[in-house]
């Protein structure tokens, strides 16, 4: 662009908007004949603020979420989630569907309001500094204390017993901010595959997967409504991510036909990042939990505990387990390949061995 339309565009500019002139003096001529000036504050604080200005209108001016507009609360979220949630607006993973309407809304604006390098940065660091909000519950129709049963059993591994998140699946988010209404939209497009269902979508489909099995619209609202009983604790600090594991240490002589030690580190990475998200139920390293079995004992339920069984099992899922509360998707639900199944099945064939 040449300097005398820049100059010109910048003065219409400056007719619009006061604070431009604030932008303008802190930007160097220098960078502008350079064409790096963006005319904005630095990637920070300040910058998040003013572009907040524009998230306001359909988000509220305190992150309290908007409920004509669907807009849900911002203010009280964690970070790690926020980032990752405008990344994935932005990549086109959520606001996917074409009966997503809300996220559909969102998705462009994070295309058309996030634009440069550090502006994810710099809107979370402002929305961090919101007050965390205690959004009023606005549904009648839920039983709460219906609702426990299911959150305690089927939420809390992930979420927490507080609803405030867990170190043991960083993805899955504080509960605790969030409006009653946007709740229950969320949980029925999870369940009908309106959200957490585009391809490779690890974090939405670690959340389909217990929403998956046909939940009553009813049951959907008791469980909010419990949520919504939750006390309102504090913003939770996410702990740090778990070390990565080291190299699987495995002796070749016990591994069947066909399996090879460098298949049974590719499905170490399978089972416990989000490639598989096999961790988030069976837990790191095949522990065991309240959504999935341990995997490291020679107690099998549902196979033998041969190779091919454990193949077998993996591809078809477990429709209806035999202890379990919630079950098992085909490949957990994820696009792995055959290859990467028969990996992570050498890996859970060496666990208990
Ligand atoms: C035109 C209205 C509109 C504007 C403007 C808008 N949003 Fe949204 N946003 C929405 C809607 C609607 C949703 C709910 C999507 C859904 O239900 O899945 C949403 C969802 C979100 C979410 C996901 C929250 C969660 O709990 O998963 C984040 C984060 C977000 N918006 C951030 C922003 C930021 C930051 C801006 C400004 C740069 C912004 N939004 C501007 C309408 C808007
Ligand atoms: C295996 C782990 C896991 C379990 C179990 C789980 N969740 Fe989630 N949950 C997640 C993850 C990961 C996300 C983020 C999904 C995404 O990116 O769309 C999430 C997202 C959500 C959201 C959307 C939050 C937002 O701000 O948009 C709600 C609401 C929710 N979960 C409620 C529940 C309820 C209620 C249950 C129990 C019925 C439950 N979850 C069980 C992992 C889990
Ligand atoms: C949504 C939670 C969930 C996820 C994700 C998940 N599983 Fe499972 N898994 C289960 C449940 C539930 C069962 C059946 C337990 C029962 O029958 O009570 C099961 C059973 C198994 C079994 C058979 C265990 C037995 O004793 O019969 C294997 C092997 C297994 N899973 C491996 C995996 C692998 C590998 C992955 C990742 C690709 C994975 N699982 C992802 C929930 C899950």
């Amino acid at each position: 662009m040449g300097e005398d339309l820049r100059a010109r565009k910048m003065t219409r500019f400056k007719t619009r908007s006061s604070s431009f002139l604030t932008w303008l003096t802190g930007c160097a001529a220098v960078t502008m004949a350079a064409g790096a000036c963006d005319l904005r504050p630095a990637p920070g604080f300040a910058r998040g603020e003013l572009i907040f200005d524009t998230c306001a209108p359909c988000h509220g001016n305190d992150g309290a979420g908007d409920e004509t507009l669907a807009a849900p609360a911002l203010a009280g979220a964690m970070d790690t989630y926020l980032t990752a949630q405008l990344e994935r607006f932005q990549a086109g993973v959520r606001g996917y569907h074409y009966q997503d309407t809300e996220g559909l809304r969102m998705r462009p604006m994070s295309r058309a309001l996030i634009t440069g390098e550090g502006d994810v940065e710099s809107i979370v660091e402002y929305l961090m500094s919101l007050p965390i909000v205690d959004p009023d519950a606005t549904l009648d129709t839920g039983d709460a204390e219906a609702g426990e049963e299911d959150y305690t059993l089927l939420c809390a591994s992930c979420h927490g017993i507080d609803g405030r998140g867990v170190d043991n699946v960083p993805d899955a988010p504080s509960l605790l901010h969030l409006n009653d209404w946007y709740i229950a939209s969320s949980l029925r497009k999870y369940r009908d595959g309106v959200r957490g269902a585009s391809p490779g979508d690890a974090s939405g489909t670690t959340m389909r997967n217990p929403m998956a099995s046909g939940w009553t619209d009813e049951r959907i609202d008791d469980v909010t409504a419990y949520i919504m009983t939750l006390q309102r604790l504090p913003r939770r600090i996410p702990g740090p991510p778990p070390e990565p594991l080291p190299p699987v240490d495995v002796d070749p002589s016990i591994l069947p036909a066909g399996v090879t030690v460098a298949m049974v580190q590719e499905g170490q990475d399978i089972f416990n990042t989000a490639t598989g998200i096999c961790y988030t139920c069976h837990l790191r390293e095949g522990a065991g939990g309240a959504l999935a079995p341990n995997l490291t004992d020679e107690v099998w339920l549902n196979i033998d505990g041969e190779y091919e069984s454990i193949v077998l099992v993996i591809t078809n899922g477990v429709p209806e387990p035999v202890e379990h509360p919630g079950f098992m998707a085909q490949r957990a639900g994820m696009p792995l390949t055959d290859e990467q199944v028969r990996a992570v099945a050498a890996y859970v064939y060496t666990l208990s061995r």
